[in-house]
């Protein structure tokens, strides 16, 4: 898992080609996250397609704008969901509500502990980053003219530059904050979301599967299979001082058995967990923060 975090990190670049301090590719830091075990049959709802790690805030930080900066000025084309820069100071979580990651994930990943088909509560992806991230950074500036379940609504005279608005189509507001973006076929009706949210193929236990941090991704109501379906859910982070922050409190949870950061918060203590003498290679212990790296 870390050497293909490490691969994956690599895919980022740095346009400038700048030595940016305190940052290493080619250094994996773990995320702990979670652990899922669904059961056969039932319907979930609860992961429709959206995208994790910054809601709002892929508009309101200017960091985590500039990302989208080619997009924004009109050349979406050019966007490169893979430029490094402004990824390490974007501030995904300005509000600091649990459950939300606040670090810079390359990819979100799962580790799969069973075998896991299509229908059996596998997960879906939207198969094209670049034009994903074009249509819903713009989407917002954008107004219908005829209802959405309209015929003409995919003709484009039907659609009208509006920046009087403040909705943010697909973000939703809640009790405890923004969430999404979570695009849905009558708000996004371009993404054509039915046809083009792909199931992974079939994994067995050991696989690993990684997507884009900006991917729109789902989960799969159906579970049509007769084995729980269980995952880990891994992503590749790399070494910088945004990561290497958090690891350090994560750190201390960990020593004390206690939920990390980025979590709802609890004292309950778990039998059973982890200690630092079940983090056997120097590679793994430098990821949880227990050694720091050796230049
Ligand atoms: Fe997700």
């Amino acid at each position: 898992m870390m050497a293909a975090c490490t691969w994956l990190n690599n895919l980022y670049r740095d346009p400038a080609d700048s030595k940016l301090e305190g940052v290493d590719l080619s250094a994996p830091l773990t995320y702990a996250d979670r652990f899922r075990i669904r059961h056969p049959g039932g319907s979930w709802d609860t992961f429709p397609p959206h995208i994790d790690g910054g809601s709002i805030e892929r508009w309101e930080d200017p960091a985590f704008r500039a990302c989208f900066s080619d997009i924004l000025s009109g050349n979406w084309r050019q966007h490169d969901p893979y430029a490094l820069l402004g990824r390490l100071n974007a501030r995904a979580s300005l509000y600091q509500r649990p459950n939300r990651a606040s670090i810079f994930r390359t990819f979100q990943g799962w580790l799969a502990m069973s075998e896991t088909a299509p229908t059996q509560g596998t997960l879906k992806v939207f198969p094209d980053v670049l034009l994903s991230n074009a249509y819903l950074i713009l989407r917002p500036f954008f107004r219908p003219l005829v209802p959405v379940d309209s015929k003409d609504i995919m003709n484009h005279q039907n659609w009208e530059f509006d920046i009087s608005s403040p909705e943010f189509p697909g973000i939703v507001l809640r009790d405890d904050g923004f969430s999404g973006p979570r695009p849905t076929p009558e708000l996004h009706p371009h993404m054509f979301l039915e046809k083009t949210m792909t199931s992974v193929p079939k994994v067995m236990p050991g696989d690993a599967v990684f997507w884009h941090c900006d991917v729109v991704h789902s989960v799969e109501q159906e579970h049509t299979g007769t084995e729980d379906s269980a995952v880990m859910y891994i992503p590749a982070l790399p070494t910088c001082p945004l990561n290497q922050a958090y690891v350090e409190k994560q750190k201390e949870c960990f020593l004390n058995g206690i939920r990390p950061p980025d979590f709802p918060q609890g004292l309950e203590q778990f039998p059973g967990t982890g200690t630092p003498k079940d983090i056997l290679s120097s590679v793994g212990q430098r990821a949880m923060g227990l050694t720091v790296a050796v230049a």
